[in-house]
């Protein structure tokens, strides 16, 4: 593992945090949130003029996360009323988009008494309820029409919503009726279409097919039901390379090719929108993990550290090895441990699995990984830690105490 991953400034966090607690070992969250503004500053810098940049807030709903972007995006995505709430509360006054399937008739109410920008309508079912509402509380709802299209032969990436029976979005199918419904209500106001259809997504040649096939069936469905003026929400999906971390998507290269797309076909005049997740707020998360004992079990190390998946699910929602670095801890003499023998265990140049305090074997974050030097006290850091970490993870599984979190 490359230790070269993190700065100076993080693992001087780090023994900071460890000498607060010198008692326990080390487990917590750090989230570089000066590194979160460089980010979206940069994403936001190269996007086409009629794009804007949401973001979607189930990656990481930290209210300092959402108060370090708000002043550089459109607005945010909520995916529950439960979001939806917790945004309203940050008071960060930036639109709200209201998303995601199974939406209660409680938290459409809600969406509508909050004034949302959007609600990304995922069914005929869910239409014709929002239709009941509107009149029941004399609210005009503004909508995009959530479709799940067939895509030919661009390839999902390893996590997809649609292009393929999924539970998210309107079948093509039921555009017709879906339209005749808009028609004829009085307070649905239909602003656009949304298109979520894959996450994980590393090639940018491939997200722009994709966009150009959402732009080709818009144009298909405004010519056919003469439909005007109409957004698109392109979702989101721009995925983080866990496995070979210096190769992400290249979202300057995507945003220039984006741009010649919308020249291409005409779509100047059209707003687009993205609703970002992981891509904006992986990078800024660290996990980090005290190492509490290191051992051999049939011919393979294992480092047991503080925490555990339970924290940290990322990696076995997503089946990989999770990158991380080894931050040594400060020791008193030549980096040798001196308070114990047993202790005294020091792993050089060897393969080891990283796993967390759970009784389930499924409690693994690296399997087998290559590390020069580790000893019990270290620090273990996964970097990529700032999305689908911690609100993801079955934090109470066990009973363990929940990670310090830092912001810095
Ligand atoms: C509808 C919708 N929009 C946006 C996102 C954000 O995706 P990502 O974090 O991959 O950008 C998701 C993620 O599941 C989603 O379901």
């Amino acid at each position: 593992m490359d230790n070269k991953m993190v700065s100076p400034e993080l693992e001087t966090h780090i023994h900071q945090l460890a000498s607060q607690q010198p008692d326990d070992p080390l487990c917590a969250y750090l989230y570089d949130l000066d590194s979160l503004k460089n980010r979206i500053e940069n994403m936001v810098s190269v996007l086409p003029n009629n794009v804007a940049l949401f973001y979607a807030a189930k990656a990481n709903p930290m209210p300092e996360i959402l108060a370090t972007l708000a002043p550089y995006i459109a607005g945010f995505e909520a995916a529950s009323g439960g979001e939806l709430c917790h945004l309203a509360e940050q008071n960060i006054r930036k639109p709200l988009i209201f998303g995601g399937p199974g939406k209660l008739n409680s938290e459409l109410k809600t969406a509508l008494e909050l004034g949302v920008d959007a609600i990304h309508v995922e069914s005929i079912t869910e239409l014709k309820r929002l239709e009941v509402l509107t009149h029941t509380l004399g609210v005009v709802a503004p909508i995009y029409l959530r479709m799940n299209i067939d895509i030919g032969n661009i390839t999902l990436s390893k996590l997809a919503m649609g292009g393929k029976p999924t539970p998210f979005g309107l079948d093509e199918e039921d555009l017709d009726n879906a339209l005749s419904i808009i028609k004829k209500a009085e307070r649905l106001s239909l602003k656009g279409f949304h298109f979520h259809l894959m996450s994980h997504q590393l090639e940018a040649g491939r997200h722009i097919a994709l966009i150009k096939r959402y732009f080709d069936m818009v144009k298909q469905w405004q010519a056919l039901y003469q439909l005007d003026g109409l957004s698109i929400n392109v979702g989101g999906g721009m995925g983080i390379n866990y496995i070979d971390p210096g190769k992400d998507f290249d979202w300057p290269y995507f945003c220039d090719r984006l741009n010649q797309l919308i020249i291409q076909e005409g779509m100047e005049t059209t707003q687009l929108r993205f609703e970002c997740g992981r891509f904006i707020s992986a990078p800024c998360g660290y996990y980090a993990m005290e190492v509490i004992d290191i051992k051999k079990n049939f011919g393979e190390y294992f480092a047991i550290c503080r925490g555990g998946t339970h924290h940290f699910r990322t990696p076995s929602a997503q089946s990989h090895n999770h990158p991380f670095v080894v931050i040594p801890k400060q020791r008193e003499t030549n980096n040798i441990l001196t308070t114990s023998d047993i202790q005294n265990i020091c792993l050089k140049n060897q393969a080891v699995s990283i796993v967390g305090q759970l009784c389930t074997p499924k409690d693994v974050l690296a399997r087998q990984q290559l590390v020069e030097q580790l000893q019990i006290g270290d620090y273990i850091v996964f970097t990529l830690a700032g999305a689908y970490a911690w609100n993801i993870s079955h934090q109470a599984f066990l009973m363990h105490p929940a990670p310090k979190f830092y912001f810095f």
